[in-house]
């Protein structure tokens, strides 16, 4: 085999809640992850040293040494299966961005999945999709996700991924924004929030202190400043079951939300600009700063997506659906011929 193309999903959360940061940095999450049909293409083939090279959409932005996530997923493999696994001294990875990079949708994580199912078919290792998946966890907290696709829950850090039943497809509109935001940065923002929420001595502190919408778009925990573990929502998971878009679009929550506002206070006028042309829900995808819009259709979709580019609240929009498949071979070439699989 000479080369290896996965193709892999981004991703919104259709519920973010999020718990108190723990002793290791990170938070406790409910979540519920679901992909969406934009994709990047990975291709990793043997080379004599490693590399990676990227193309398309924020290239400009991404690592290409060894803090690179898809670099870091095939190290990680590696590690897991045994030095012996590589049928070469080096692996060549290719990245074709189609998701922009630290925009909230995973895209970095969705490259490290890609890496990850490309070299398994690629050396032949064999690993099953739940060892996959403990590799992914080691790599990122969305990584594991990008695996599975579709719409899942995902607890503790978000790496504990499980499937959850949803009927129908549902039409977004994302609205990229012009500037980027760090994930760290964003739950820093979020804790600075709640503590200060919590020593304010009226109840809208937080929301006084950052400027934002006190609870839209966050659900009952972050409003009230995690004072209990985050829940499932059981009303997103039965509008899931019924595949109904306007009984979804109102359950949409992120308690990254307010934290990303606060940060990017524009992004109040981009989920403000979506709610007056008549989204079912508008919300900040993950740590934002896109913006993620339901609508009822495609065609809705299609003048969702006309409306918010005539009002200028963002760099450029893509209308998409969901849920999407998670990362998956799309193409094996042995020899510069194409192979008939999968
Ligand atoms: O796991 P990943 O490397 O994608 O996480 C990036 C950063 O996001 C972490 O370093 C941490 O600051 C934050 N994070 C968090 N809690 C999570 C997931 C991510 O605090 N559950």
């Amino acid at each position: 085999m000479t080369a290896v193309t996965a193709r892999v999903p981004a991703k919104v959360n259709l519920q973010l809640s999020v718990g108190p940061r723990r002793s290791d940095g990170y938070h406790d999450l409910v979540t519920v992850f679901h992909a969406l049909a934009l994709f990047d293409e990975v291709t990793v083939s043997p080379a004599d040293t490693d590399s990676v090279v990227v193309t398309g959409e924020g290239a400009d932005r991404v690592p290409l040494d060894a803090d690179n996530l898809a670099a870091r997923a095939v190290a990680a493999l590696v590690e897991a299966v045994g030095p012996g696994v590589r049928d070469s001294p080096g692996v060549a990875i290719e990245i074709r961005k189609r998701i922009p990079v630290a925009a909230g949708l995973a895209g970095g994580s969705a490259d490290a999945a890609a890496a990850l199912v490309a070299c398994n078919e690629l050396w032949g290792a064999g690993l099953s999709p739940q060892e996959l998946a403990e590799v992914a966890g080691q790599v990122g907290s969305d990584v594991g996700f990008a695996l599975f696709g579709g719409t899942a829950i995902g607890l503790g850090r978000g790496d504990q991924v499980t499937p959850v039943l949803a009927t129908g497809t549902y039409h977004w509109v994302l609205a990229f924004a012009a500037e980027v935001l760090s994930t760290p940065a964003v739950y820093a923002a979020c804790d600075r929030l709640r503590e200060a929420q919590a020593t304010s001595p009226d109840a809208s502190g937080a929301a006084a202190v950052a400027g934002v919408p006190g609870s839209v778009g966050t659900s009952a925990a972050g409003a009230a400043g995690a004072s209990g573990p985050p829940q499932l929502n059981t009303r997103l998971m039965a509008a899931l079951r019924s595949g109904d878009p306007a009984e979804l679009g109102p359950l949409l929550s992120n308690d990254l939300q307010p934290a990303a506002i606060s940060l990017l206070p524009r992004l109040r006028q981009a989920l403000a600009a979506g709610q007056e042309h008549g989204a079912l829900g508008a919300i900040v995808s993950g740590s934002g700063p896109t913006c993620a819009y339901l609508a009822r259709d495609g065609k809705h979709a299609r003048d969702l997506a006309v409306a918010l580019t005539g009002t200028g609240v963002c760099r450029s929009v893509v209308t998409v659906t969901g849920p999407a498949p998670g990362a998956t071979v799309i193409g094996v070439t042995a020899d510069g011929r194409p192979v008939s699989r999968p």
